[in-house]
């Protein structure tokens, strides 16, 4: 069994994520964590809320709150919405955490004594309208790559370069809108990145072979334009402080990092909050997961992130941690995805386009969504969420396929043998068929979970599912009840059992309903450790006699009259 960490990109603290944001990270790192964790693996599932910067300054401002009392709040919020969603984190942090301070402020130091780290007086953007020197992502401007006209001075949204405010034409203040932006001077620390390009590069050569296309081309897209030195610095009331032992001017001058050197570093300091928050009597190790060749060689580490991550992942944060020249541990796997669409349109948090994850979970169970998107991942492509295809999907994977076919069996046994799973008679040839088949099946399924392809991992467990309602229409227990009832009660014991080993394997995608099908058998000691192949194709874990329960109908349809409600409330185009 090996030690798996899985991180999910950090949502930043300004807002309630929308279906988008839940499918390019989170959700399929919990999918995958559960698989891992149900095969037995020791899984530390890592996120936290990325609370620094200037928006969550400017959303603390608009909320009339501090800013420390903004995140607070925006980090409870948040979470609610993530259990709502049954996310199986191990531990939810924050970037604004003592630990955070702690291990950023530490891995400067080092930078500095390595030769990383030089201060430098700059020309920064000064707006007199705002009276305020202009972070880089509130500058916009048309992008001197692909001329999108609203970019950002720290990155294009558009075609992902990063970039650097003066690359900007026409820039203008994006909290005023004011042309009239003045040049002052001021010290900042700067990443001298580009003396580590040649080590980012040996290491990429190392591990992105092995990643998918989408990240691995996105890491050398971005070493071949060249990795330049940054300013890891920022104007800021709210962030990690310039460390005064080291820098007493920047200090004194209430300088503090940049977002984007503290936020992946929260990876670290939340495996440490992690390990800080254990009851008595817990000895919880975050080192052994991070640090040291012998500590860290025997992690697998995974990350997960939409694609406009995929620069600071692959590049940035590995180059910083290298130029710490301390064995700190650095991504295996970089699973990225493409953009979920609305209707072909950009889900967009700021234009209220799309579907919030609060907003979702009142509409629906989260396993709906859960399923829905995690079938429909952004994996080779952009992928559209439209409500039309949610609602037949819904429909026909899950109310049909899954939960007609639960209820269905459980319900007629109940009525023709009574409240505990027939015992049936020796099965037959029809039953080594279908032993063999979900065997065979549940091999693809899990080729595709380890391969972290969520779509096709989708298509198999739904065809698991169909491959029950196949067997059943074949068999016809309400046809066998008038002839032999043996015969019936044998297909219905085996149907049961394809109910609990579905109930097992759809754990990662469902976790609530498959809960409630696993539980609807009183089994002792009954867990959702993973199956082998030996026990799928004997599917004798629930033995006749076992007492059961008819669980209430696992998923309700998607009806016209939703549907239109859905549309009308929000928006069918794009
Ligand atoms: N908050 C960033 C975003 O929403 C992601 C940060 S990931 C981290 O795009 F690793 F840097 F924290
Ligand atoms: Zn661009």
């Amino acid at each position: 069994m090996a030690r798996h960490l899985v991180t999910s990109a950090l949502p930043y603290i300004n807002g309630i994520k929308h279906l988008g944001n839940m499918v390019g990270s989170m959700l399929p790192a919990d999918v995958y964590s559960r698989y891992l964790r149900q095969q037995g693996h020791e899984v530390l599932y890592i996120c936290a809320t990325d609370e620094h910067g200037t928006p969550a300054e400017l959303a603390a401002k608009a909320a009339g709150l501090t800013v420390a009392d903004f995140c607070a709040r925006a980090h409870e919020a948040q979470r609610a919405v993530y259990d709502g969603f049954a996310l199986s984190f191990d531990h939810f942090g924050r970037s604004s955490s003592q630990q955070n301070v702690e291990i950023t402020q530490h891995f400067a130091r080092k930078l500095h004594e390595n030769g990383f780290i030089e201060e430098r007086a700059i020309r920064q953007v000064f707006s007199p309208a705002d009276d305020r020197f202009l972070p880089d992502r509130y500058i916009e401007g048309t992008c001197p790559h692909c001329g999108y006209d609203r970019a950002r001075g720290d990155q294009c949204e558009n075609c992902t370069r990063v970039l650097d405010p003066t690359d900007l034409i026409d820039p203008r203040s994006a909290i005023s809108n004011s042309t009239e932006l003045e040049v002052r001077e001021t010290k900042h620390l700067f990443l001298l990145q580009s003396k580590l390009q040649h080590e980012v590069e040996a290491w990429i050569d190392e591990v992105a072979d092995e990643w998918p296309q989408l990240a691995s081309s996105i890491a050398r897209k971005w070493l071949t334009e060249g990795l330049h030195d940054r300013a890891i610095t920022r104007d800021l009331d709210w962030g990690v402080p310039v460390p005064a032992d080291t820098w007493p001017d920047l200090a004194a001058e209430g300088k503090v990092f940049y977002v984007w050197f503290d936020a992946p570093i929260e990876y670290i300091g939340a495996t440490k909050e992690w390990a800080d928050a254990a009851g008595d009597g817990q000895v919880r190790d975050w080192k052994s997961w991070w640090y040291g060749p012998d500590g860290a060689d025997n992690v697998r580490y995974t990350e997960f992130m939409a694609k406009d991550n995929v620069p600071f992942h692959t590049v940035m944060f590995p180059a910083t941690e290298l130029g710490v020249r301390e064995p700190w541990k650095k991504v295996d796997y970089v699973k990225a995805f493409n953009w979920l669409t609305y209707y072909g349109g950009k889900f967009s948090t700021s234009q209220q386009r799309g579907i919030f994850t609060d907003q979702a979970l009142e509409l629906l169970p989260a396993d709906y969504w859960r399923y829905f998107l995690i079938a429909n991942a952004p994996e080779s492509d952009d992928s559209a969420f439209t409500w039309e295809h949610f609602a037949a999907t819904v429909n026909k994977d899950l109310a049909d396929t899954l939960g007609n076919f639960v209820n269905r069996v459980l319900s007629f046994s109940r009525k023709r043998f009574g409240d505990h799973v027939p015992a049936g008679k020796e099965r037959g040839a029809a039953e080594a068929k279908l032993g063999a088949e979900i065997a065979g099946l549940l091999a693809d399924y899990e080729g595709h979970l380890e391969a972290l392809q969520f779509r096709k991992a989708a298509q198999s467990l739904r065809a698991l599912w169909s491959a029950g309602n196949s067997y059943l229409e074949e068999k016809a227990p309400w046809l066998e009840m008038k002839t032999d009832q043996e015969a019936a009660a044998t297909t219905l014991r085996t149907a049961m059992n394809l109910i609990h080993l579905y109930a097992v394997i759809s754990e990662p995608f469902i976790p609530v309903s498959a809960a409630a099908m696993r539980t609807a058998f009183s089994l002792e000691a009954d867990t959702a450790t993973w199956v082998t192949a030996e026990q799928a194709r004997a599917l004798d874990a629930v033995p006749g006699g076992t007492a059961f329960t008819v669980p209430p109908v696992l998923f309700a349809k998607v009806s016209e009259e939703d549907l239109e409600s859905y549309l009308t409330r929000f928006g069918g185009e794009s």
